[in-house]
């Protein structure tokens, strides 16, 4: 089986949409297999989004996802990586298919709810990122 990460990012923890998120990688068949509430400086959630350092929104999704409270999870299953991201739905809102998580809470592109992980080799640095291997309980 399969391991991706996934932050519930601030927009949705200050509207309190935790378990309402959760329940829909649980009704699509992931697991959680490890979850924290943590509070990210601007600078982490910089490292953590690198790979988007020169594009022209880089400085308002870190100051985004510094601004409150971020739940980061790691989702155990087969296909996790692609049934994640089929859950959460389209970046943009405005293009997410109904029921996706994207769909129902964005509020935005850059303020959309949920990150999702988007290849194995991501997803093995984006868990190491935030989890050491005695956290990940399968
Ligand atoms: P993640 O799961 O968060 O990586 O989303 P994604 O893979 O669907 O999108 P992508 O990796 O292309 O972009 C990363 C994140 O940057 C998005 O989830 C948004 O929060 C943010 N972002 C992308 N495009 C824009 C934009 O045009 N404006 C702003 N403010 N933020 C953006
Ligand atoms: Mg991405």
């Amino acid at each position: 089986t399969e391991r991706t990460l996934s932050i519930i990012k601030p927009d949705a923890t200050k509207r309190n949409l935790t378990g309402k998120i959760n329940a829909k990688f649980e009704d699509a068949g992931l697991r959680i297999i490890a979850q924290k509430r943590i509070q990210l400086t601007q600078e982490q959630a910089g490292k953590f989004y690198d790979v988007h350092r020169e594009r022209p929104f880089f400085g308002e999704l870190t100051e985004f996802m510094a601004s409150g409270p971020v739940v980061v999870q790691v989702l155990e299953g087969e296909g996790a990586i692609a049934k994640n991201r089929e859950v959460m739905g389209a970046t943009n809102p405005a293009d997410a298919a109904a029921g996706t998580i994207r769909a129902e809470f964005a509020e935005s592109v850059g303020e959309n709810s949920v990150h999702g992980s988007d290849a194995p080799e991501t997803a093995k640095e984006e868990i190491a990122f935030f989890f050491s291997g005695l956290e990940l309980v399968g």
